[in-house]
């Protein structure tokens, strides 16, 4: 960890070293203050270049550090600023030179420099907000000096980063180059020596501000409470940048400095941090994938993908046509018959627009101003030159066999062959082909496009390749891919299981799909579970349940209404769907909505009036429940459901799960996934919880508390990253 110092010419360049990422710890932040300084006092000097060893200016303070969050990061942010503010003040012209990335306090250095020089594929941006905090070291006071109240507004907030021409645009930056960056800066450096530096401190700059404003700020909180949920760090933002159009620079400091002190005064807002540190570094905890074999992450070696296939055409394959498309691999997209597959084609072509759209405004058509080729076809021998296939047909064991038997026979015989199957068994898909160390689940989430996550399921028989290419693959693609065990729904859906079920009871019980919708919202979930419901699709899981005889024509004559094998069970989803009410597809379902396709949830009075009818008719009586009833009914089970799969070791850790939850279910990041939860609420509360509600309810399975979160907290609840070491690997499916 160092800063150093070479000279070419006049022009000092000052290096910034701390690999992998020239993260500004403390020592980083001393040495870059010492250099600075020794140059400040070096006459042959006329000018200085501040710049990031290998390719990366810089990723910000370094987070490692938060774990005491309240002392170091706020201590770190004061002196970093002291450095951005000798910088400015500097009678030499500063000029940061940004290649890679200047993210957090690696932006608010190079806003302390008179000048700007980027790479074209540089990213900036002051994410801070995106770790619960918020730029301290005079980020919320310089940005909307430089670029202007709105733009700032919204990169502050939300943490947005941008692409250099984007930059450049916005007059984040001052020049773009294609070359090599410390060049382009020392050149510019050259040219701007001697040139009077005032009007370059952005401290002494007014900002441009609209008429408006304290509607801009109003407004803007309204928003980031419905986007971020009650996370404070967005709102805090606002605040600061209200500080920066109200007070001289110095003041805009002070204030900046002393609500950064309040989330670290506020349990909660402490809380909310830690939970998306956590969720942070869980996400780069599972790219580090291992198996009970011994292979992992560093052991294997992926294959690159040139050419992908992609087969079926509908809801799921057009997503995920696209996401290989953007990431310049070449496609075969199948489909059964002409129809289908020109509604896939047109359905791809669409998206492809729309997404060309939003990369020309982002900036990024300059770098990849061409996707990967796509071949609609409906010939499968066209298969025969993919490296890699993604299945993508109705859920139907016995077609899926069929077609894996067919890309057996045709496809090279290296090439990977995948299932995006939601739920069903990986084994004994593969067991029909002559390769099953090349099968494997990639189960990707709708819009495939856009969804972050892939579940890797790993059969019994996939190879450490295998994984080690798809993990690769789901990278290529801008996704985080979590190797998880092969079991009914995987790890995602089979947790959420429980918990949908036990939102339907509470409907039995006397709630109304809004309040329980608004408890679970209000916690912070993109979705409750009914409006998710009638999104996915209230068939779905119907056709399911009839396909295994829990409704409809197969289910055994005799059988009770609300009880299945002994088993509490709610028919109201089936009656729903009997009645042709299957969500936003059929305009009605748990809600009502403006037309077939709509998307604005408005409660049903039809729904309040069938749910009255059939507690009479059930004579259920209503039982008052508390917000806090509905939200611990239905999360305990959910997380409950998450140390079953632990147990069993269908996920490697608790951050494996979180991870699923955060890129796949909406949860959200500031309470860092649901196994971080249940560690933050307490394990013995959990616990304590669900052993009264299996009292209660003995005929609901899920109720009964999990072995391993009883053996938890009989060990006196340990800490959540001292979790993994409790699950052996003996029975592991991983
Ligand atoms: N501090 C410490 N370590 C960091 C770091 C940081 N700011 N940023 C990344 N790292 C580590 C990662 O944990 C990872 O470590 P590992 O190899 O042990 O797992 C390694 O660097 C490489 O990171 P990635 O795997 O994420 O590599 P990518 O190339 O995919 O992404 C990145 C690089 C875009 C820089 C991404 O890591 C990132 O977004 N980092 C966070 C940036 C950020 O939010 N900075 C703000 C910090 S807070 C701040 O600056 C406060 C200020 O106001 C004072
Ligand atoms: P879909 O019904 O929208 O599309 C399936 C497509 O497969 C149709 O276009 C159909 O014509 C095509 N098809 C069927 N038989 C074929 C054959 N023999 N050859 C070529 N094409 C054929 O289904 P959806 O929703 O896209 O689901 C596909 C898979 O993805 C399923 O296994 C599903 O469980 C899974 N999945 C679905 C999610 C969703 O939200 N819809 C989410 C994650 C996984």
């Amino acid at each position: 960890m160092s800063a150093s110092k070479e000279t070419e010419g006049a022009v000092a360049v000052i290096t910034i070293r701390n690999p992998p990422v020239n993260a500004l710890s403390q020592q980083a932040v001393e040495s870059i203050l010492k250099v600075l300084k020794e140059v400040q006092f070096d006459p042959a000097v006329k000018a200085i270049v501040i710049c990031g060893e290998n390719g990366k200016f810089s990723a910000g303070a370094d987070i490692r550090t938060f774990e005491n969050i309240g002392q170091k990061s706020d201590s770190l942010s004061h002196f970093l600023e002291d450095v951005n503010s000798m910088a400015e003040k500097s009678e030499k012209p500063v000029i940061a030179a940004i290649e890679g990335v200047a993210l957090g306090g690696g932006l608010e250095l190079a806003l302390g420099c008179h000048y700007r020089v980027a790479h074209v594929k540089a990213r900036l941006g002051l994410t801070e907000v995106l770790l619960g905090i918020f730029p301290g070291a005079g980020g919320t006071q310089r940005l909307p000096r430089l670029i202007g109240l709105l733009p700032a507004l919204e990169m502050i907030t939300t943490g947005k980063i941008v692409f250099a021409p984007v930059a450049l645009k916005l007059g984040l930056i001052d020049s773009v180059t294609e070359d090599n960056t410390i060049k382009a800066a020392i050149h510019f450096a050259q040219n701007v020596i001697g040139k009077p530096l005032e009007s370059r401190r952005l401290c002494t700059k007014p900002i441009q501000c609209p008429p408006n404003m304290e509607t801009i700020f109003n407004d803007s909180k309204i928003k980031l409470k419905k986007l971020f949920h009650g996370a404070i760090s967005h709102q805090l933002c606002v605040e600061a940048i209200r500080a920066a159009v109200q007070l001289p620079f110095a003041e805009g400091i002070l204030k900046e400095r002393e609500l950064l002190f309040s989330i670290f005064n506020s349990e909660q807002a402490r809380d909310q941090a830690k939970a998306r540190q956590y969720a942070f570094f869980a996400e780069r905890r599972v790219t580090k994938w291992t198996t009970p074999s011994g292979a992992n992450w560093k052991s294997a070696s992926p294959h690159p993908i040139g050419v992908a296939a992609v087969i079926g055409l509908g809801t799921m394959g057009r997503g995920i046509v696209v996401c290989l498309a953007k990431a310049q691999i070449q496609v075969i997209a199948v489909e059964q018959d002409g129809k289908q597959l020109e509604m896939g084609r047109k359905a791809v072509t669409k998206i492809l627009e729309r997404e060309t759209l939003t990369m020309q405004q982002r900036g990024l058509a300059l770098m990849s101003d061409s996707f990967g080729s796509i071949t609609f076809t409906l010939d499968f021998n066209s298969l025969k030159n993919a490296d890699l296939v993604i299945e993508a047909v109705y859920e139907n064991m016995a077609l899926k066999k069929e077609i894996f038997k067919q890309l057996s026979s045709i496809c090279m015989p290296e090439a990977f062959l995948c299932t995006n199957t939601s739920g069903l068994n990986i084994d004994e898909i593969a067991s029909v082909t002559g390769r099953p160390h090349l099968v494997i689940g990639t189960h990707f989430f709708s819009p495939a496009h856009i969804m972050k996550l892939l579940e890797v399921v790993r059969g019994y028989h996939s190879s450490p390749t295998t994984i080690s290419t798809v993990i690769n693959l789901s990278k290529v693609l801008g996704k985080i891919g979590v190797v998880v065990g092969n079991c009914p729904s995987f790890v995602g859906n089979r947790m959420m299981g429980p918990y949908l079920h036990q939102a339907i009871f509470l409907l039995e019980d006397g709630c109304y799909p809004e309040e329980v919708d608004k408890v679970l919202e209000e916690f912070g979930l993109a979705m409750g579970p009914f409006r998710m419901s009638d999104l996915v699709g209230l068939d779905v899981g119907w056709r399911s349940r009839m396909e295994s005889g829990l409704t409809g024509p197969k289910l055994l004559p005799g059988a009770l209404v609300r009880q299945r094998e002994g088993k509490r069970y709610s028919p109201l989803p089936d009656i729903l769907c009997e009645k042709g009410r299957f969500g936003q597809k059929t305009g009605r379902g748990w809600y009502q909505y403006e037309t077939v396709g709509g998307r604005n949830a408005v409660p049903d009075p039809w729904v309040q009036n069938f749910l009255h009818d059939y507690r009479k008719a059930h004579t259920i009586k209503q039982k008052p429940t508390s917000q806090n009833e509905i939200l611990e009914w239905c999360l305990y089970p959910l997380i409950n459901e998450g140390f079953n799969v632990l147990e069993e070791e269908i996920a490697s850790g608790p951050e494996d799960i979180d991870v699923i939850y955060n890129n796949g279910y909406g949860w959200p990041r500031h309470m860092g996934g649901p196994m971080f939860y249940a560690s933050m609420v307490g394990l013995p509360k959990v616990l304590t919880k669900l052993e009264v509600f299996y009292e209660n309810n003995p005929d609901i399975p899920s109720l009964k508390p999990s072995g391993l979160l009883k053996k938890l907290v009989k060990q006196g609840s340990p800490p959540l990253k001292e979790w993994r070491s409790q699950l052996g690997y003996q029975n592991s499916k991983l």
